[in-house]
């Protein structure tokens, strides 16, 4: 699934050229940039969380790309600064210093109003414990998604139905989280992510919380979604199992990221 094209060339340069993101996420966009085009640059990241008199680094000089198309995971010890790395790429969250990009997108000095934009047009978000609302059900769940009122009722109804079906829940629209098993709740989770079709994907520790069965029915999930739309995947995880189906897996160990 990678996206080279051929030899490297300035993709700064050809980056900046292009119109509009969505021309310049589109792997048959004309005059696309040739090489893989960075989804993700990041630069001497550091994430420091100050608590009381202690400051904490949480990422301590995180310099990476990840092409768009690419499917990475992220693995290291509890502590190790991937949560806070997802946050910086979901853009939920800026860092102390260093830049991330995302398309043409500098999240790293962007305003609140910013980044809120970024997450609701690019980014979807799928979590160990699923973050559903309890007093939900699936499909009003998965509606969440459209909550800044962008879409008329009715669009949002039938694209949530079409993001449950395509997760294999059509038949749960009408059921509360706690009606469901956890795979289901987390297919739902995943429906809620899709239902917006971001461009990035970004999942931490999605299987966590589930046995070995269910663990690869929701890697097969966002294995053929991510096949399907050309998104790009990034999922941490402690599990190797997880970690061997990505094409590139990166450990991330007292805030310094490496190869696996
Ligand atoms: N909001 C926060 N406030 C203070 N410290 C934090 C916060 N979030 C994370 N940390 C600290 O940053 C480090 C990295 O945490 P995290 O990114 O959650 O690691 P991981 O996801 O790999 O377990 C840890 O030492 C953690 O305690
Ligand atoms: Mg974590």
């Amino acid at each position: 699934m990678s996206r080279v094209e051929g030899a490297a060339t300035d993709v700064v340069d050809a980056t900046r050229a292009s119109s509009s993101p969505s021309d310049q996420h589109s792997p048959t966009a004309p005059h696309a940039p040739e090489g893989p085009r960075p989804m993700y640059s990041l630069t001497d990241v550091v994430k420091t969380y100050s608590q009381k008199k202690k400051t904490v680094t949480a990422l301590a000089g995180v310099t990476l790309e990840i092409p768009a198309g690419q499917m990475v995971a992220i693995q290291g010890p509890t502590g190790g600064g991937k949560s806070t790395l997802l946050q910086m790429l979901g853009a939920l969250d800026r860092p102390t210093s260093g830049t991330v990009r995302l398309g043409e997108t500098d999240l790293s000095g962007a305003g609140d109003h910013a980044l809120a934009a970024a997450r609701g047009r690019e980014i979807g978000f799928v979590f160990q414990g699923f973050n559903l609302i309890p007093t939900l059900t699936a499909a009003e769940n998965v509606e969440t998604a459209f909550a800044d009122g962008s879409v008329p009722r009715d669009e949002r109804r039938r694209r949530a139905a079409a993001a449950l079906a395509s997760v294999g829940l059509a038949e749960r629209a009408d059921h509360l989280p706690v009606e469901l098993s956890g795979g289901q709740q987390q297919r739902v989770a995943i429906a809620r992510a899709l239902v917006k079709e971001p461009t990035v994907l970004l999942a931490d520790e999605p299987t966590g919380s589930l046995d070995e069965a269910t663990r690869d029915e929701i890697m097969d999930l966002l294995e053929g979604v991510w096949r399907e739309r050309g998104l790009t995947l990034v999922v941490v995880t402690h599990d190797s199992a997880v970690a061997r189906r990505a094409e590139r897996r990166l450990r991330l160990e007292g805030g310094r990221v490496t190869e696996i």
